[in-house]
């Protein structure tokens, strides 16, 4: 089955067409994303109303170059799956509107997708993909949850952040030590020149047991280190650093506790944040410590992308499952 894959929740419009005749990564026969970074930078933050219309403008061209790029007429895709939430609701709109369009018109079955459970099946794209029970890390701008996945679509919540997303708190920090937006992947990159064990940070709630996350304390130790230092850009650095490594060893505490309790040594990881380069290194090392085993989506799929959105869907369509003939988005939506 071909599916043709539309993300819109956000800031990126992301098309893909995934083919499940085929195995592993040659399955994702073509994606494109198309960011609108330099859309929003001049606001610092995501201008929803900016954001609908350029995702009307961006998504019908996107949809032909992908079709191009796999080679595949549009009239050979048999199955459409968008983000239905959640996210912004004009930016779900648009993609949701474009895929039932193009499903009513192609005759074929239409599937709207959770954002979440995109991000949370994107590893299993990859060569030599692990197959559930394993627990799941989803660490995004939105969302910082430990999942215990049982099976496809038999999630177990086993804790959350209570305050802000560590995506969140990557960018909010970016933005205090005055980095453009978005400051998540600019502060990491900072973080590379900065000397480890200069600045130290808490490892919030790592001191009392629980799977739960709270990142908003630690964004105000680095304000006030901030604010205290003499903002030098070896000082940015080395606090960027230090950010990094509390933020890092705090997932990686948690994650082994999750392992633990959910009895398994299998842990995925998605969502922006997974594209961190210390956070992989970390957690491969923690993996190899118990003999167990991390998987990640190559970087280009930790962050949104129409290709886990094809894949989410052609699963449940392969399941037999569609959603019903009207346009409707849930911006805001529980897995
Ligand atoms: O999954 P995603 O693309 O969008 C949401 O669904 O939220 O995640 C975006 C988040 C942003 O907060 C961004 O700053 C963060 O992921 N991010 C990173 C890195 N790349 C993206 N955070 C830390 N290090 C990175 N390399
Ligand atoms: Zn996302």
């Amino acid at each position: 089955m071909k599916v043709l894959g539309i993300e819109s929740s956000c800031d990126e419009t992301g098309v893909a067409v995934y083919d499940t005749s085929l195995s592993g990564a040659a399955a994702l026969r073509a994606h494109a994303v198309y960011s609108q970074i330099a859309l929003h930078a001049e606001y610092g933050g995501v201008v929803p109303e900016l954001a609908s219309r350029d995702h009307v403008r961006k998504t019908l061209p996107l949809i032909r170059q992908t079709l191009d790029e796999a080679g595949i007429a549009i009239s050979e895709i048999e199955g459409v799956a968008y983000t239905a939430g959640p996210g912004l609701v004009g930016a779900l709109l648009v993609g949701a509107g474009v895929a039932r369009s193009l499903a009513w018109g192609l005759d074929v079955p239409a599937i709207g997708v959770h954002h979440m459970e995109g991000h949370l099946l994107a590893p299993l794209m990859e060569d030599d993909p692990p197959e559930p029970p394993f627990v799941a890390l989803l660490v995004s701008g939105g969302h910082t949850q430990l999942i215990a996945v049982d099976a496809i679509g038999k999630y177990r919540l086993l804790g959350e952040t209570l305050d802000d997303a560590a995506g969140e708190a990557f960018d909010k920090t970016a933005k205090m030590m005055g980095l453009p937006y978005p400051g998540g992947p600019q502060l990491a990159k900072l973080a590379e020149l900065g000397t480890p064990g200069c600045y130290k940070f808490t490892r919030p709630m790592t001191d009392r047991p629980g799977l739960d996350f709270s990142f908003s304390g630690l964004k105000t130790q680095v304000l006030m280190a901030w604010r205290d230092s003499d903002q030098t850009d070896q000082t940015r650095a080395d606090i960027a650093r230090g950010f990094e490594d509390a933020v890092v060893d705090t997932l990686v505490i948690k994650c082994g506790r999750a392992l633990d309790a959910a009895g398994c040594d299998v842990l995925v990881v998605a969502g922006g944040v997974g594209a961190n380069k210390r956070l992989r290194a970390k957690l491969q090392e923690a993996a190899q410590r118990r003999g167990g085993r991390v998987c990640f989506p190559r970087p280009e799929l930790c962050t949104d992308n129409g290709a886990m959105i094809a894949f989410a869907g052609a699963l449940r369509l392969q399941a037999g499952q569609h959603s019903p003939a009207e346009v409707k988005v849930t911006p805001r939506w529980d897995m």
